[in-house]
């Protein structure tokens, strides 16, 4: 199957007509503890191994969606509408093109987002997770939440998480056509847990992770061992959410990032992410937890990193890592 018969399969039951003149939705960001890293299916986003993030509350993407006049889509980010030709636009475009009744008719699609773009702080996660429930509100489709996941994962693999909030897995899968490979929220809350994201840099990253993961899959002997690592990591991370052990969830993230920039640097030629900036933060971070703090970090494609840690130690890592922002990814369950 190619992306177009999975939406027509999913969407077989419904109508491609509007029910109001304008769907609209938010779609929090999410930070991966074990990574998603390497397709089996590049077509369908489908992945070598099961992976589980946690969202970021209030911190992600917010589309609106609606039909124009226009002879092409009209995609505006923050306010700045994107040249047709550019990569950003033909990439949403064509993902746009899968809910479509035909290809006469065209969106004006308008997404704020929150978190710097492209920054490796998984801004295309939130935005094709909001994007497809903004569709989903404009056709008052009232999809369950297992085929938005899989239809957000077409767009973006790691936005099928994105769909959830709080600790998320997202199911490998074994078929062919990616039924079975979507994100599941995990029924347990941890309120004391925090992320910090120290913002390094809020520009585009040289290289794309969809472009990393495959060179990486392709030319790096050390991938070969990542799926097995990545499941060992996942059932750490479960152990941990379950037994409130915040040592080993920290420990397992943190070495489970690690071990992804391992392979990346063992790709020909190598993938570097890190800046001068992302190691002299990795650094504070070794000293802090030597001194006694419990804290860790993970990073994905790009110079940004998340901190870890939990909210007792919060005024502690606010002043040493000035500007920290921090999200309480529970905030909304718990209320
Ligand atoms: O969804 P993509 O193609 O942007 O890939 C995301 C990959 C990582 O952020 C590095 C890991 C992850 O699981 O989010």
């Amino acid at each position: 199957m190619n992306k177009r018969q999975v939406a027509d399969f999913l969407l077989k039951d419904h109508t491609r007509t509007p029910v109001k003149p304008l769907g609209e939705a938010f779609s929090p960001s999410n930070i991966a503890l074990c990574k998603y890293w390497g397709k089996r299916n590049t077509e369908l986003n489908l992945p070598m191994n099961a992976s589980l993030s946690i969202s970021l509350d209030d911190k992600g993407a917010h589309s609106r969606i609606q039909l124009t006049d226009h002879a092409h889509d009209v995609i505006v980010v923050n306010g700045k509408t994107l040249e047709p030709t550019s990569v950003h636009a033909k990439r949403t475009s064509d993902f746009l093109a899968l809910f479509k009744q035909d290809a006469s008719q065209h969106y004006q699609l308008d997404i704020d987002v929150n978190i710097p773009l492209a920054a490796g702080l998984a801004s295309s996660a939130c935005l094709y997770a909001s994007l497809v429930k903004s569709i989903d509100d404009f056709y008052g489709w009232e999809l369950d939440h297992r085929s938005l996941s899989i239809l957000a994962r077409l767009g973006s693999g790691s936005a099928a998480r994105s769909i959830e909030t709080g600790f998320v897995e997202w199911h490998q899968g074994t078929r062919e056509d990616g039924l079975d490979s979507f994100a599941e929220a995990l029924d347990v809350t941890w309120p004391a847990l925090r992320i910090g994201l120290a913002i390094v840099t809020n520009e585009v990253k040289p290289i794309s992770s969809r472009a990393g993961m495959q060179r990486t899959v392709e030319t790096s002997l050390r991938y070969q061992s990542w799926p097995d690592k990545a499941a060992t990591a996942l059932q750490h991370l479960k152990t941990a959410i379950d037994k409130k052990n915040f040592e080993l969830l920290g420990e397992t993230a943190e070495a489970n990032a690690k071990a992804m920039h391992a392979t990346m640097l063992d790709a020909t030629p190598p993938i570097v992410y890190s800046t001068a900036e992302t190691h002299h933060i990795t650094s504070r971070v070794s000293e802090l937890r030597k001194a006694g703090l419990p804290v860790y970090y993970t990073q994905d494609a790009g110079p940004n990193i998340k901190l870890l840690f939990l909210s007792d130690d919060q005024a502690e890592l606010e002043s040493a890592f000035p500007g920290l922002e921090i999200v309480d990814p529970f905030k909304a369950i718990s209320c």
